[in-house]
Formats: structure tokens, C-alpha cells, sequence
């Protein structure tokens, strides 16, 4: 049976529970992790819809609980786990409830077992590389009412893409488009490259076709995913590159916005800063994780730069494209980091005047060789550290938006707030902006707004 048959199956057996219940089926889907896992929940919430669910407004009144998982971290997985357990709860009150766990943990050994011994009440189990399998998986465990677990190793036969059609989409103007799957990099402590597999770069066609469906659709802007944008297109039929496609993309007419995540530093190229620099289309923003300031510690995370070669990237950078916003992710506490070492990362972070960071306490990852470092470093220090990298950051956001203040900028609308009358958007340079307006504002707007407040992660004002 193909695919499609199994949506078909599926909807029958949704069939007869509308006959019996005098409604459909409630779904209830929460994904964890990064933008890639939130665009395939789309997919997922387009099958469900496809064999006859319905959205439920909760967890425990839902006839199916989806779990989009992230394994990126041991307090992701906590998480889920501390999640599934209160379905535990649910379900003996509702024995038919079906509880699926998929995305990037299972792809896992660990979890697996994890879920085996302490998880039964768990029914579907798949990975990242077969998700496009969930109609099957879900025929056999409702006809069958036991335990389904399926994970394959790689995308050892046709990807979930051409699924598409299936999708639903979560917001109306915005859109994610995966460019590329997996990773090659195996920076030392990520788990990425090994739940995800190894690098492969959608064609050219398929991205731009997709983009121009979106577009129809609707979409105003597009953010291309991949775990190294910068290295797209290598290993297709006819290489491409990043630059390239991302010309190509800006060609769609309608389309208003191009993002992108994420670049890796070393593989910015000069010819992907000068398209930033001309293409109006392209947000003036970029997502550049440095992970430290210490080119000891960046050695031992394999990230192929040093300090100083980031720091002339991001002037490289600024040279280019003087009001270019810079983001970043930053890890504090990976085995053997000295005073010394977070030092460096302080300093680079000052240097580097970023808009935003994202900063994470080291997690030790089974598998990675990082794993393998024995000269961790205690709890209360990274703790301490964490806390001292906050206090260095938050003035950074705060006076990159201050520059803002009474000025007008472009903000696309995403929506309404609480409060009518209230909406809100991000600036090109992805500020998330609140706003008053008399008129109507739709999703996707384009308003140009006076601000007049700026905090750390905001600011307000009100259109002109
Ligand atoms: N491919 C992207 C990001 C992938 S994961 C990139 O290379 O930038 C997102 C972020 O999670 C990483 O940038 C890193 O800062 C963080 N991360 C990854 N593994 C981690 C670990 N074991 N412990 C703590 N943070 C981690
Ligand atoms: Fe992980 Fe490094 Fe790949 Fe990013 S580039 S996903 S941090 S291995
Ligand atoms: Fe997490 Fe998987 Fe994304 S591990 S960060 S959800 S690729």
C-alpha cells in the first residue's frame, strides 16, 4: 500500500469513531527544538488533518498526543520525559488515546530503551528519517493496539519532502523551507550529525518550486533551514551555491522577505556578504553562532575558526553591511574551560556587539566524543558563568534597539496582540515589535512604525 492508501485506511477507522462518538478525533501536537522540528510538525498536523482529526485544545482531552521531540540537550529530553509521565495519568482515564514520540530522540538508542522500560504507554515511535511513514505507522498500531517503534539510520530511501502536499501551515504569511537535511560538521559535542544524518542539500527546482507554491499561497516571507546553510548545494548533480540560491529565491516575485539558519563561520563566503549587501529582499540579519571566545576551546569543539578569524567575519561583516543585526549561540562550560577561556568568550561577545545570543549550559551528549572529556567543570561554576554572560549580553540587545528610538522602521505584522487595536511584528532585523494601529493590520503587512520604547527583548511604538 502506498502512503496515500494508508491516509485513506486511517480516515475509515476515523469514520466509524465519528459514527460512535458524534465527533471527530482530537489531535494535540507539541514540538520541541529548533525551527526544523516546527516545520516538520507541519507536515505531521497536515497528515493528521488529512486522516481526520481534528485540533483539541489539550493534552488531556485529545485522542492523540503528538511529541515532535529535540535531543539536542539532556534538559530537552527531561522535559519530554517529565511530559510523558503525566500522559500516564491521562491515559488511564482514556485507554484508547494514542501517544506518539517522534523527531530526534528516538533516533537514539538511550531512548528507545528509555522508552521501553519505563515509557509502555507510548504507541508510535519513529525518527527524522521517516516521518513520512506516520500514516502506516498509525494504521498498524490502531488495528494492531500495541507498541509500533520504527527508526531507520538514514534517509536510505526517498524523503519526506515529497509529502508535501499534505502540509498545513501554521502561520499565513510566514513559512519555513527546509534547503538541506543533516549535518557534516561534527563540531564535538553535538548530537545533530548523528540523529539527523549526513549533509544533503535539496535541488534547486524543488526549493524554488515549493517557494513559488508558498508564495501563492500567501507567504510574504521565507526562512531557509539547514544546520550549515553555508555549505548548501555541495554534492548536488550541478553544484550551487548558497549565494546563488538564495538570488534565485529573491527572484520570486510577491515574495517580501528571505531569511536564513544556520550559518556556520567557517564557510561564510565573501560572495553570500555581498548578496546580503545588494539584495533588498534579504534580511539584514544573520544567525552566526560562535559557541566561545576561546580558540583553545573551539579547536577542542572542532569548529574550524579561531577568535580572531570570527571577529574579522563579523567586520567583514559590518564593512559590507554597516546595520547588519548579528545573532548568536553561545556554550558555556565545556570540559576544561578556564577562567581564561570564558574570559575570551566575554570579551568576543563585546567585541561582537550582538543583537541577540542564545546561551546554553553545556550537555554532555552519549555518543559525541566530547562525552568522552573527563574534565568537566562543576555546576556552581557554570552557573556562575552563565549568569556573568547574561549580564554581558542583555546590554548588547539593549543598545541595539535603542538606536531605534523615534525612529520609523518596516515592520512585518504577524498579528494581533491581547489587546485590540495592539499588533505585532519583527523589524528586518528580526526585533520583535509591539504596535498601535487605527487601521486593520493583516498577518504580513508591511507598517512602518514610530518607535517609542525599547526594552531587551522588544520594543513598542505605534504606525505611522
Ligand atoms: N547547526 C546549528 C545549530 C544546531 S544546535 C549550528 O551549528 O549553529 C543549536 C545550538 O545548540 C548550537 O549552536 C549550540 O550552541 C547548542 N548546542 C548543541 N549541542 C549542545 C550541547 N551538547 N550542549 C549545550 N548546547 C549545545
Ligand atoms: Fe551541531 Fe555543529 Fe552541525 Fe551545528 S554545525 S548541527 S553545532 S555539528
Ligand atoms: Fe533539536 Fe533535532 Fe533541532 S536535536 S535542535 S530538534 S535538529
Amino acid at each position: 500500500m502506498t502512503e496515500i492508501s494508508y491516509i485513506q485506511q486511517v480516515n475509515k477507522l476515523n469514520n466509524s469513531f465519528v459514527s460512535e462518538n458524534g465527533r471527530p478525533p482530537g489531535m494535540f501536537i507539541q514540538t520541541f527544538g529548533c525551527q526544523m522540528n516546527e516545520r516538520e510538525s507541519e507536515k505531521l498536523h497536515g497528515f493528521l488533518l488529512a486522516m481526520g482529526y481534528n485540533e483539541s485544545p489539550s493534552e488531556e482531552e485529545a485522542d492523540l498526543v503528538l511529541y515532535n521531540t529535540c535531543c539536542v540537550r539532556g534538559s530537552a529530553e527531561q522535559k519530554v520525559y517529565g511530559r510523558l509521565g503525566r500522559l500516564k495519568t491521562f491515559k488511564k482515564k482514556q485507554p484508547n488515546k494514542v501517544i506518539v514520540l517522534c523527531g530526534c530522540m528516538p533516533q537514539r538508542e538511550e531512548v528507545i530503551e528509555e522508552v521501553k522500560q519505563n515509557h509502555r504507554h507510548v504507541d508510535v515511535v519513529f525518527g527524522t528519517f521517516n516521518k513520512h511513514h506516520f500514516p502506516r505507522l498509525l494504521f498498524e498500531h490502531l488495528i494492531q493496539r500495541k507498541t509500533v517503534i520504527e527508526i531507520l539510520q538514514d534517509y536510505s530511501e526517498a524523503s519526506a519532502d515529497e509529502f508535501d502536499g499534505q502540509t498545513t501551515r501554521f502561520l499565513p504569511h510566514k513559512a519555513g523551507v527546509t534547503v538541506m537535511h543533516g549535518c557534516d560538521n561534527y563540531c564535538s559535542y553535538c548530537i545533530v550529525p548523528y540523529v539527523r544524518g549526513r549533509e544533503k542539500s535539496r535541488p534547486v527546482e524543488e526549493i524554488l518550486t515549493e517557494i513559488e507554491a508558498l508564495v501563492a499561497d500567501g507567504v510574504k516571507e521565507v526562512l531557509l533551514l539547514g544546520q550549515n546553510v553555508n555549505s548548501y548545494g555541495r554534492g548536488l548533480e550541478t553544484p550551487i551555491s548558497f549565494s546563488e540560491l538564495l538570488k534565485k529565491i529573491s527572484e520570486v516575485s510577491g515574495l517580501k522577505r528571505i531569511r536564513f539558519m544556520t550559518s556556520h563561520p567557517k564557510d561564510l563566503s565573501q560572495a553570500l556578504i555581498e548578496t546580503m549587501r545588494d539584495n533588498k529582499k534579504i534580511c539584514k540579519h544573520i544567525h552566526l553562532p560562535i559557541q566561545v571566545g576561546s580558540s583553545q576551546i573551539l579547536e577542542a569543539m572542532n569548529r574550524g575558526y579561531t577568535k580572531e578569524q570570527y571577529l574579522q567575519l563579523i567586520s567583514r561583516l559590518r564593512e559590507a553591511i554597516p546595520d547588519i543585526a548579528i545573532g548568536t549561540d553561545i556554550i558555556v562550560g565545556f570540559p576544561g574551560e578556564s577562567e581564561a577561556d570564558f574570559a575570551d568568550t566575554l570579551d568576543a561577545v563585546k567585541q561582537a556587539g550582538f543583537s541577540s545570543a542564545f546561551t546554553f549550559m553545556y550537555s554532555p551528549r552519549e555518543g559525541t566524543p566530547a562525552a568522552d572529556l573527563t574534565d568537566e567543570i562543576p555546576k556552581e561554576i557554570v552557573q556562575e558563568r552563565f549568569n556573568r554572560l547574561m549580564e554581558t549580553v542583555k546590554p548588547l540587545q539593549l543598545a541595539h534597539n535603542q538606536q531605534y528610538l523615534n525612529q520609523v522602521v518596516e515592520v512585518m505584522a504577524d498579528g494581533e496582540s491581547d489587546k485590540p487595536g495592539r499588533f505585532t511584528g519583527r523589524t528586518d532585523d528580526n526585533v520583535l515589535v509591539h504596535f498601535e494601529s487605527d487601521n486593520l493590520v493583516t498577518p504580513g503587512d508591511m507598517v512602518n512604525v514610530k518607535i517609542n520604547e525599547y526594552k531587551t527583548f522588544y520594543m513598542a511604538g505605534s504606525a505611522q
